[in-house]
């Protein structure tokens, strides 16, 4: 996700540019840049790094004109740097671009534009959008808005942009396809554009959200146009804005962790998307390919994270065992460092981490590297870090995930670990075929199956508020069920701060069933699968002893049903892929319970986003 904001009207661009960058910075923040136009020239100034790195810059230099563009930046394509940001322009400097989305056909476009004598200076997909325009603007004597037309009419992919133009110094031209664009409708012919309405709503309240394949030209002597790629004219549809400021950066959640949360289906899909496909029966993991017969061929495949990106890890050795029949150790980095453990060259680590800078993670990679073995990385954060020192990985494009506690980057990285089992399970004959296609299938339908979840939230809001009280909770699961329940745990203590304890389920009479009373809310998830009987008995053992069961189960359930105090139902899939189900109602369960105890959820005390330091 980017962030984009575009002015023009009778007043100074750059303030109201760079105030909606900041009001943007929650969809991403790698870099920023800004294109005016002043005096019939463009002016760009982008730099790596926050909105104020920008604005530290810009501020030293001649920001003048009251038509501009603004873009921060989470990378897709190509690492986090100056010459990445957008804006992007034109070998003649005459046109300005910026971008939110990804174009799917870039490197064949670039391939077509270089062999026309188009000069690249960036690795982004971004830029070949402004060479298009430009080579259809000088080879056809057309206006812009028309130009952008018949470009984007040659792409595929998502796209959020606006266009500026030295030669077009009354206009703008925006369009969108999958990616979310708002033209703000100001006084006597003053436009704003932007990703959403936070740099607008101060303005005015006059909006007009753009669809799909809608080019829009805002100019100050015209006024607002709306054209289809079909070339078809729209007549806008106006709406007044209700959403306050603080509401709209959570895209109207109350918290960032619940929009995460709501993410998910998105997210999931933005994580596998171009990396698998049910019909035609593939699985692709670009980042790894050159990696996959070390990874089949290893001694060990060695995980290392912490907190939530350590239980994926546990998730992805349950998964590569059992798919790819590859020994597969999770470590705590924490630990794993300071251990003298014991590596070699034919090991392979990978260290799972969202933010891609944990200190512990970053440590344990190094001291493996030292010692020989092939590191690999699974990130969400691009040019992280971690992402750097590797020599390969997969970014599981989450997007930014601002609340602290990990929502959509766990399912994100169960999701690439997911594909990597498959992957490399396939590449060596250890799954069926129709197995294979199976759980592809079952994997594609993963995010509608989130969404039909999500649906539950007002049940699951009524049973956390019977539990927001406990002083205690247990959570059980088995199989890769298991390291759901230490998720479940996890989110429960850190936003709610009220102790919680993961257990395999077997575990319970080992001594944790001391502590069953009726005090005590057990979590229990009892989808079905192989360990389900097995899982009943836990559940009549707690039972025994007066705790009250929270089930997780399969939809059509009915033994559990009549044994549990609460249930919630999850569709079916193949039991590889239940942690991707099962952890989203842990997930809202956690969130309700730490809302109804007036905690801070998006920053709860004494936690960090990025644990960088040890
Ligand atoms: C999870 O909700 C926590 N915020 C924390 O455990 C986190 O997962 C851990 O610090 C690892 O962070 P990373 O994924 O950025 O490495």
């Amino acid at each position: 996700m980017c962030g984009i904001v575009a002015y023009i009207g009778k007043k100074q661009a750059y303030p109201i540019i760079l105030k909606g960058l900041k009001r943007l910075e929650y969809r991403g923040y790698d870099s920023a840049g800004i294109a005016l136009l002043n005096n019939n020239k463009v002016n760009i100034y982008k730099k790596q790094g926050k909105v104020s790195n920008l604005e530290e810059y810009a501020n030293t230099l001649d920001t003048s004109g009251n038509i501009g563009i603004g873009h921060t930046r989470w990378a897709t394509h190509g690492l986090p740097n100056d010459i990445n940001s957008h804006p992007h322009f034109s070998n003649d400097g005459k046109l300005a671009l910026i971008h939110n989305g990804i174009i799917e056909n870039y490197d064949v476009l670039k391939k077509e534009l270089i062999n026309r004598g188009y000069k690249f200076v960036s690795e982004t997909d971004t830029e070949v959008l402004v060479h298009l325009i430009d080579d259809i603007l000088k080879n056809e004597r057309i206006s812009l808005a028309e130009a952008v037309r018949l470009a984007l009419n040659e792409v595929t992919g998502a796209y959020a942009i606006v266009v500026l133009s030295q030669d077009n110094p009354d206009q703008l031209v925006a369009a969108r396809k999958s990616s979310p664009l708002v033209v703000g409708i100001g006084s006597d012919n003053e436009f704003f554009l932007a990703s959403d309405a936070t740099p607008i709503v101060e303005y005015t309240k006059q909006v007009v959200y753009l669809n799909d394949e809608e080019i829009a030209v805002v100019d100050i002597n015209e006024g607002l146009k709306i054209v289809h790629l079909s070339n078809q004219e729209k007549t806008p549809y106006i709406q007044e804005l209700e959403l306050h400021l603080e509401a709209l950066e959570k895209g109207g959640f109350e918290h960032f962790m619940l929009k995460e949360i709501y993410e998910q289906p998105r997210s999931i899909h933005d994580c596998f998307r171009g990396r698998l496909n049910a019909e035609e029966g593939w699985v692709a993991l670009g980042g790894i390919k050159d990696y996959e017969q070390k990874l089949i061929n290893a001694n060990r495949i060695i995980m290392v994270a912490c907190g939530t990106s350590w239980h994926a890890c546990q998730v992805g050795e349950y998964l590569i065992e059992d798919l790819a029949r590859i020994n597969v150790e999770v470590e705590y980095a924490s630990e794993f460092r300071y251990r003298n453990p014991i590596i070699n060259e034919n090991d392979v680590v990978i260290a799972v981490s969202q933010s891609g800078e944990t200190a512990d993670t970053l440590a344990a990679l190094e001291l493996a590297k030292h010692k020989g073995a092939t590191i690999l990385g699974i990130c969400n954060v691009v040019g992280s870090s971690i992402s750097r020192i590797t020599d390969a990985g997969s970014y599981t494009h989450a997007g930014p995930e601002i609340g602290v506690a990990s929502t959509k980057a766990f399912t994100a990285q169960v999701t690439i670990l997911t594909l990597m089992a498959l992957k490399l399970a396939h590449k060596k004959g250890t799954i069926s075929e129709s197995r294979f296609h199976t759980i592809l299938s079952d994997l594609e339908a993963i995010p509608d199956k989130v969404k039909k979840i999500l649906e539950s939230d007002d049940k699951i809001k009524e049973i956390a508020e019977v539990y927001k009280d406990s002083q205690n909770a247990l959570y059980l699961g088995r199989g890769s069920s298991f390291p759901v329940a230490l998720e479940g745990a996890l989110k429960l203590k850190e936003i709610s701060y009220i102790h919680a304890e993961g257990y395999p389920a077997a575990e319970m009479k080992h001594g944790p069933i001391a502590l069953i009373d009726e005090e005590m809310p057990v979590f229990v998830i009892a989808t079905k699968g192989n360990s389900y009987e097995k899982v009943v008995s836990n559940i009549q053992e707690v039972k025994a002893r007066k705790g009250k069961i929270i089930a997780i189960v399969t939809e059509g359930d009915v033994q559990v049903k009549e044994l549990a105090d609460h249930v919630i139902e999850i569709p079916d899939t193949d039991e590889n892929l239940v942690p991707l189900l099962a952890t989203v109602p842990l997930q809202l369960i956690s969130y309700h319970i730490a809302v109804m105890r007036d905690c801070n959820v998006d920053q709860p005390r004494n936690l960090a986003k990025s644990v960088t330091v040890e």
